[in-house]
């Protein structure tokens, strides 16, 4: 726990010079919406700077996949950072780590799935991923083909692309976006939209028929890929409904639309598979992960890139010459000893059967608990009206239903 006059000189410090990510930019400065300093982490808990320690059950931004404070990590980056702390990976340079982190990757997922650009985050892998499927398009003479189909509710990042293709308002009223090559589809949240007496396949199939006429409208020569992540996150925690992604697929592969699976929070063992996609049965032209790919011991994300796009990169060679896009710190070797040794954990303490048998306890408990809250909350309700009643004139009860 950090001192009295510390702790003041600290937020003294933090109000006055540090600009918060997705905050009250007003209300912070001024105090008014608290500042918390998180000062050490173990496992699942995390303890701030006044001495309080909560469960973390968000695991920092659904990030931290394998927990905080393990040695193997932070050992494995102190030695890459002593041996060698920065290299790049332009124009065909690497580092054994990266090297490594790629073939282990491409090792884990679906077969069909060929070769890993690196990157930092998950906005600026999405970012690149657009990139690829315009520069595909462009490679392939279809240059109207361009438009990228998202969901209402979906979060694939801030950035201005990534930004735009995240279906909240929210982060797009006061940033002048979406882009015009950015459309949003049916959220496929079952219990919200549903009609009365739909089943969850009929609702599937429904928001696959509002895509496919979405595509119609647009005209499928401009339409280049739909974007969505297999089970939605940040939008509301929101698992597809029966038989979603088979539905949507189905129509992106008539429109030869490429699908692009958001996995930077289902992709290393969330849903109990390497995957999302492998859960959800999805064939995916690119995926996208970070969070989880290091457990956030370091910034790190990937596009992993399936033989077809790859082929087609291929090609783009021939057309264009080197493919040019790129960050300072693609590859970083330093994220990239993180990410290997932190798939080690995740492998070697079976993390990704325990998410499964955990999470089949943790359903069935919560279902249970979640009934009785229900049942009580329903007995008080209704001891209460009938109490209520009992007291209440004709006309006082006329007037509190109008109510
Ligand atoms: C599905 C999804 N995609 C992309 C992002 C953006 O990742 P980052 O915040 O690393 O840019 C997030 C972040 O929460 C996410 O949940």
């Amino acid at each position: 726990m950090t001192d009295e006059r510390n702790m003041e000189e600290l937020e003294a410090l933090d109000l006055a010079n540090f600009l918060h990510a997705s905050s009250d930019i007003k209300g912070h400065a001024t105090g008014v919406t608290p500042t918390r300093v998180i000062e050490t982490t173990k496992g699942v808990y995390i303890t701030d700077q006044k001495g309080r320690t909560s469960l973390d059950a968000f695991a920092g931004l659904y990030c931290v996949n394998i927990g905080y404070g393990r040695t193997e990590v932070a050992d494995a980056i102190s030695e890459q950072a002593h041996k060698l702390a920065f290299y790049h990976s332009y124009v065909g340079h690497g580092t054994e780590v990266s090297i490594r982190l790629a073939a282990k990757i491409i090792e884990l997922a679906q077969d069909h799935m060929s070769r890993v650009y690196f990157g930092l985050s998950g906005s600026d892998a999405n970012e690149t991923n657009i990139k690829l499927i315009w520069y595909i398009n462009n490679v392939l003479g279809r240059p109207e083909k361009k438009k990228i189909i998202s969901r209402d509710r979906g979060y694939h990042g801030s950035g201005l692309m990534t930004g735009s293709l995240t279906g909240l308002p929210l982060f797009h009223k006061a940033f002048d976006l979406p882009f015009d090559q950015v459309l949003h589809t049916q959220c496929p949240h079952y219990w919200k939209y549903a009609e009365d007496g739909q089943t969850e396949l009929e609702f599937s199939k429904s928001c696959a028929d509002k895509l496919e006429q979405m595509i119609l409208a647009e005209d499928p020569d401009t339409v280049a890929a739909f974007i969505g992540e297999p089970l939605l996150g940040t939008g509301g925690l929101i698992p597809p409904p029966e038989g979603y992604w088979a539905e949507i697929q189905k129509v992106l592969t008539k429109y030869d639309v490429m699908l692009i699976a958001d996995e930077v929070v289902t992709g290393f063992g969330r849903l109990g598979c390497w995957f999302g996609s492998d859960y959800y049965g999805m064939k995916p032209d690119i995926i996208t992960v970070a969070k989880g790919l290091t457990s956030a011991y370091a910034p790190l994300s990937a596009s992993i890139l399936s033989e077809r796009v790859v082929e087609i990169l291929d090609k783009g060679s021939d057309t264009f010459g080197p493919l040019v896009h790129g960050w300072t710190y693609s590859a970083h070797p330093v994220c990239a000893a993180a990410g290997l040794a932190n798939l080690n954990v995740l492998e070697g303490d079976n993390m990704i059967e325990n998410v499964r048998t955990v999470g089949a306890n943790f359903k069935i408990n919560f279902g249970q608990r979640f009934q009785i809250i229900q049942w009580s909350v329903k007995f008080v309700v209704t001891v209460c009206w009938q109490r209520l009643n009992s007291l209440l004139t004709g006309k006082q009860k006329h007037s509190l239903i109008r109510v």
